[in-house]
């Protein structure tokens, strides 16, 4: 293990296991250090808004720093030269140190963003570990192709990593978005920096200093903690930056596209938000509908770009619906996120809690019938209850926009052709679902859907083998394994003259 650049004991007084936070400054070049102007800033314990520590707050200057340390360590370090078998070997050795601080790094997740700790340990290091493993065994299976040409030449195509790249990342997935993006970037024959979310930079530096333990040479990773309009507009207009991906708001991925366009016209790739339509047939096993539901919109506090947030329900089945799925969402466990009972911690800050709260009030104004929850939960933290509106209406705010809460919006349909109609009203194109016993209805919807993915009778289902991204105001690019690898790479061709052969 890396030495600890600071070793200052937490305890909240509850029931979390503890460990001391030890890395808290920015990681550039190979080293913990301060940011230039010697400021920080306070990463806050959403189960009581109290702080944890105070953190490194990098600032453009900093992001220069790092980018300098990328530039050089492509350029001349050994990353990009190393044999793709050789890149993945560390790589590989990263995710066994990752899999070994499991608890540790699960420990820091849930302090910093409040999700269970179940959840941090048994689906976010989890879901780490297969993205990491599986860009590091594709590190040595990139290859181009020879062309036959129209005349005596030989072509080849040759993937070539872009250089540095940059990552701007958000609070609701830390550690999984971290890697979403570190992992292919590296495996790729990349450098990057990364400008972890405000909310949750914990994480992030921790992954940093098992990345330099695990042989990752100096410079080929930076984590530089920040602001958005500080330290990302940088990352986003830096100049010696060949490529950013970016996960988070839609609103910020136009600012970061055109921040990109306006500087050297670097490619970006964006996964933004999401109005996720999700489609409950009459022929639905009920039970089985009001599960996937429940999981579709409640899961990780309701901060899923991927969400459910539009429940579409069939006329037909509408009130037994209802009922089913009011008793579910009442029986949800919220509380101490370190509590393995507990199925729902906080939200992730004061904004995000005030901003859910106004979704609320927006939708009772607008003639939603609040069937259960409504309010905060608890006196103290980040919490709210899990609530769930019905008779909503395509044109209220709480149908159109994205939440991101534990807020669940019911939509009465009668036919298919009217929910498909409405599902793609949506200018949001992130992922869909349906519920049907009947294949040919599940096929229709997910042939019609406007969505990068479509779950049949599941929901939140994610594999390293399948694209994950978004249509319309979603995004674009491609999200994981072999997908993310090859949008890190760029294509070049190479030409020769073929001469003396007899045959061309
Ligand atoms: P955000 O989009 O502002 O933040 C995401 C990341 O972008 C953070 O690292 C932030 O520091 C950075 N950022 C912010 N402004 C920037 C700028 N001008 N230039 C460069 N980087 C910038 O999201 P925020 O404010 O945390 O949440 C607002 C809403 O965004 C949420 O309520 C939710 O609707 C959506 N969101 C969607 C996510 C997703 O997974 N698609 C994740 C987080 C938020
Ligand atoms: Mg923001």
């Amino acid at each position: 293990m890396a030495p600890a650049e600071n070793s200052s004991p937490v305890g909240n007084g509850s029931s979390e296991p503890k460990y001391p936070i030890k890395y808290t400054k920015c990681f550039i070049d190979g080293e913990f250090v301060d940011a230039i102007s010697g400021k920080t800033f306070e990463t806050l314990d959403p189960r009581t808004g109290e702080v944890i520590t105070s953190v490194a707050e990098g600032d453009a200057v900093d992001i220069d720093r790092a980018v300098k340390a990328a530039r050089q360590a492509f350029d001349e370090g050994p990353w990009p030269r190393m044999s793709g078998a050789a890149r993945g070997k560390v790589l590989f050795k990263y995710a066994d140190l990752i899999e070994q601080h499991t608890d540790e790094l699960a420990y820091l997740e849930t302090l910093d963003n409040g999700k269970p700790f179940v959840l941090s340990k048994y689906a976010d290091i989890v879901g780490v570990l297969k993205c990491l493993r599986n860009v590091a065994g594709w590190a040595d299976k990139i290859s181009g192709q020879t062309y036959k040409m129209d005349g005596p030449y030989q072509g080849m195509s040759l993937y070539e990593p872009y250089g540095v790249t940059g990552a701007i990342i958000p609070w609701n997935f830390p550690m999984l978005m971290f890697m979403l993006k570190v992992g292919p970037a590296l495996a790729a024959g990349n450098t990057i920096v990364v400008k972890p979310a405000e909310q949750t930079p914990l994480t992030a530096l921790y992954l940093a200093a098992l990345a330099k333990e695990a042989g990752i040479p100096s410079g080929a990773l930076n984590v530089v903690p920040g602001f958005g309009p500080t330290a990302g507009a940088a990352v986003a207009s830096h100049m010696d930056i060949n490529k950013v991906g970016f996960t988070g708001s839609t609103e910020v991925g136009k600012i970061i596209m055109e921040a990109a366009a306006k500087s050297n016209l670097k490619p970006v790739t964006l996964e933004l938000g999401g109005k996720s339509p999700l489609v409950i047939c009459e022929d639905a096993d009920l039970d089985a509908a009001v599960d996937i539901a429940n999981l579709a919109l409640f899961f990780n506090m309701g901060q899923c770009c991927t969400a459910g947030s539009r429940v579409f329900v069939q006329d037909t089945i509408y009130d037994a619906f209802v009922a089913k799925a009011v008793e579910k969402a009442k029986k949800r466990v919220v509380g101490d996120p370190f509590k393995p009972e507990v199925e729902q911690g906080p939200q992730v800050d004061e904004t995000q809690f005030k901003k859910i709260l106004e979704y609320i009030e927006s939708g009772k104004a607008e003639g939603a019938q609040l069937l259960t929850g409504g309010c905060a939960a608890g006196n103290k933290g980040y919490y709210i209850e899990p609530t769930i509106f019905g008779d909503v209406q395509d044109d209220m705010k709480i149908a159109r926009e994205e939440i991101f809460g534990p807020v669940m919006s019911l939509l009465k349909f009668k036919t298919l052709d009217e929910a498909i109609k409405r599902a793609n009203t949506s200018s949001y194109g992130l992922a869909a679902a349906i519920v049907s016993k009947d294949i040919d209805v599940a096929n229709r919807f997910a042939r019609s859907v406007r969505a990068g993915t479509v779950w049949i009778n599941c929901y939140h289902v994610y594999d390293q083998s399948l694209p994950f991204g978004g249509y319309k105001t979603s995004g674009f690019g491609r999200e994981h394994g072999l997908h993310s690898i090859l949008s890190h790479m760029q294509l070049k061709a190479i030409v020769t003259p073929l001469k003396d052969s007899p045959w061309l």
